[in-house]
């Protein structure tokens, strides 16, 4: 797959900060920066990783691509437009672009419409087809996406589906537009390992057969090398490392990064990978805002610089990006 093509989707600068909300039953709570000065492009044909630990901004981060959500600065482009502020129409639009597939199939399917209705909804929506070439339609994208044979499946609730199947039906959604972008939000992390690399081999075969670009979220590494041709690293909401997956992985330059590779259970070949001893540092106290958002766990951190300025992805060659001051020097 050509991944050197142009980016589809371009995040410039976007920090989004959720607002805390003051009342006075509500207490005083305290702004959550979810996402601090992002940049990434993503190129047409790659899957992209963004991995991070729970509460790093990785749905946030999807969110604003599928103009869920609003960013606070910044700017989101796709296919070179910004998509900031779109409305009415060119917001539909977009929507049919664009998609994303949630974390959790029980809760994002709804269970009161069959599985026809289900997966017809944003032809529905967008007004693509007739009501009997509709049906034909979701019958290609059950069928591409391993539910066969799918009048086994149309019409059936939720209810009767186990979570694989269900996110599968959830990812035929996703595909009965022929998006050009794909979000997969933790597609797995509710489903058992087997079931989980049946869903990843799906999202495989979208980039392979139909060129799908993909943001694959999640918070497992191993899964991330697996699928993506290149990672970021986010932690609490700034970009620590971005890179090849294969350089990532085994050349990791950011004390974090380490400290996740150091904690995958072992894969590959035996030796292949190398331990770092990068252990986290129990939490202490940080200035707060000013310094590097790990230096709080890092234990490499310097006093003096870390806890004071922030880093910025600095680019280490071979399209490898860090964002620390030690790795940096
Ligand atoms: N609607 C919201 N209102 C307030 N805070 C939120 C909201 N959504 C997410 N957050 C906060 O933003 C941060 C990032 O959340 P999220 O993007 O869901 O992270 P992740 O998907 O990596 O677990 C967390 O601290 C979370 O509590
Ligand atoms: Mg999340």
């Amino acid at each position: 797959m050509d991944t050197n093509g142009k980016p589809v989707l371009e995040i410039r600068d976007v920090s989004k900060i959720y607002r805390a909300k003051a009342g006075f039953f509500t207490g005083s709570g305290k702004d959550v920066v979810a996402l601090d000065r992002i940049s990434l492009s993503i190129k047409k044909g790659e899957i992209f990783g963004l991995v991070g630990e729970s509460g790093s901004g990785k749905t946030t981060a999807g969110r604003l691509i599928v103009s869920l959500e609003e960013t606070d600065s910044g700017e989101i482009l796709l296919d070179g437009k910004p998509i900031t502020g779109l409305k009415g129409k060119r917001l539909k639009k977009f929507r049919s672009k664009a998609q994303m597939i949630f974390q959790d199939p029980y809760q994002s399917l709804n269970p009161q419409r069959s599985i026809l209705d289900t997966v017809s909804e944003p032809l529905i929506i967008h007004k693509v087809g007739h009501a009997n070439n509709r049906k034909d339609r979701v019958r290609e994208a059950l069928k591409s996406v391993g539910l066969s044979p799918p009048d086994d499946f149309i019409y059936r609730y939720p209810h009767r589906l186990s979570g694989g199947q269900r996110q599968r039906v959830a990812i035929a959604r996703a595909m009965v537009l022929d998006p050009e972008f794909v979000i997969a939000d933790e597609p797995t992390s509710m489903l058992d390992a087997s079931i989980s690399a049946q869903i990843f081999n799906i999202l495989l075969e979208m980039r392979e057969e139909l060129g799908v670009t993909q943001l694959f979220i999640t918070h497992s590494l191993a899964a991330a090398r697996y699928l993506c041709d290149r990672i970021a690293v986010l932690y609490h909401g700034r970009l620590m490392e971005v890179g090849q997956s294969n350089e990532v992985i085994q050349n990791p330059k950011h004390p974090y990064t380490k400290a996740l590779i150091d904690a995958l259970p072992k894969f590959g070949h035996s030796g292949e990978r190398k331990r770092y001893g990068t252990l986290l540092s129990r939490e202490r106290e940080g200035t707060g805002d000013m310094g590097c958002n790990f230096f709080p766990r890092c234990s490499l951190a310097q006093e003096q610089r870390c806890n004071l300025e922030k880093p910025i992805l600095e680019n280490m060659g071979n399209q490898h990006h860090v964002a620390c001051f030690l790795s940096q020097s």
